[in-house]
């Protein structure tokens, strides 16, 4: 996969890219990053890429001008959707990730200030997403959370193949409790069954937990999905003990 980071600070999300799962992911050929300081792609001396908002307002506003000329130059390498970043995009989740991931290529643009002229977004901008209902001073942060969701769910990029699988979210749950060496850390001992050996206990109290915990923290992923024989038998087992100590 190619990805295109086009913004103010792009040295910002290089770092990111550099390390852990993307880093490797880089030098295995997996993806290939390249970032754009919008600066570059000013028709000024000074470098000026905003302005002050026509109608008055608090802030500066990122020209069309710049932005239209980087996605030219980052276009005529490959052709990808360009995708904004800004609190006002499509709330990122599981799904959308994988749609993104399926993807040959993906132009990222990382906004500042209070935002980007509506022009360019009308003429050039693919889609819109959101990282979640929260403001950052800037997209970079989301670019960064956005390449990394996408990245590790690409074949190869992880070490161990099954690590994405399950992670949470991927069957809808929450991912359950992981546990490591030393066995017994200040008096507290592992769960028993995570040290018998006995891999189907093992699937079915994690399963268990997943279903446990989606139910406790995120109950609105459970809404409307159909869980199947054994998924109801443990849900109602782990409401049980839940309650059986006292909980509501
Ligand atoms: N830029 C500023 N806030 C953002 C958010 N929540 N998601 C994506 N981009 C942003």
């Amino acid at each position: 996969m190619d990805i295109d980071v086009i913004g103010l600070f792009p040295e910002a999300v290089r770092g990111f890219c550099e390390c852990g799962i993307i880093g490797r992911a880089q030098e295995l050929g997996i993806v290939t990053v390249r970032f754009w300081n919008l600066r570059d792609f000013a028709h000024d001396k000074r470098r000026t890429v905003d302005d002050r908002p026509y109608g008055g307002g608090p802030g500066m506003v990122l020209m069309a001008e710049p932005i239209a000329r980087a996605l030219d130059t980052v276009r005529s390498g490959h052709d990808a959707p360009v995708l904004y970043l800004s609190p006002a995009g499509r709330v990122l989740n599981h799904a959308a990730v994988m749609e993104l991931a399926s993807r040959p290529g993906l132009i990222v643009l990382a906004g500042r200030y209070e935002g980007v002229d509506e022009r360019i977004m009308r003429a050039a901008v693919d889609e819109e997403w959101s990282i979640g209902d929260y403001v950052l001073s800037g997209g970079e942060v989301a670019a960064a959370v956005l390449i990394d969701a996408v990245v590790r769910q690409l074949p190869g990029a992880l070490g161990h193949e099954d690590s994405a699988r399950e992670d949470s979210f991927v069957g809808g749950l929450l991912d359950y409790p992981h546990y490591t060496r030393p066995e017994v850390w200040r008096d507290e001992r592992v769960p028993e069954v995570l040290v018998s050996g006995d891999h189907e206990r093992i699937r079915v109290w994690r399963l268990r937990e997943s279903l446990g915990r989606t139910w406790l923290r995120r109950p609105d992923l459970l809404e409307g999905r159909k869980l199947d024989a054994e998924q109801k038998r443990l849900l109602e087992e782990f409401k049980q003990e839940y309650r059986g100590y006292g909980y509501e």
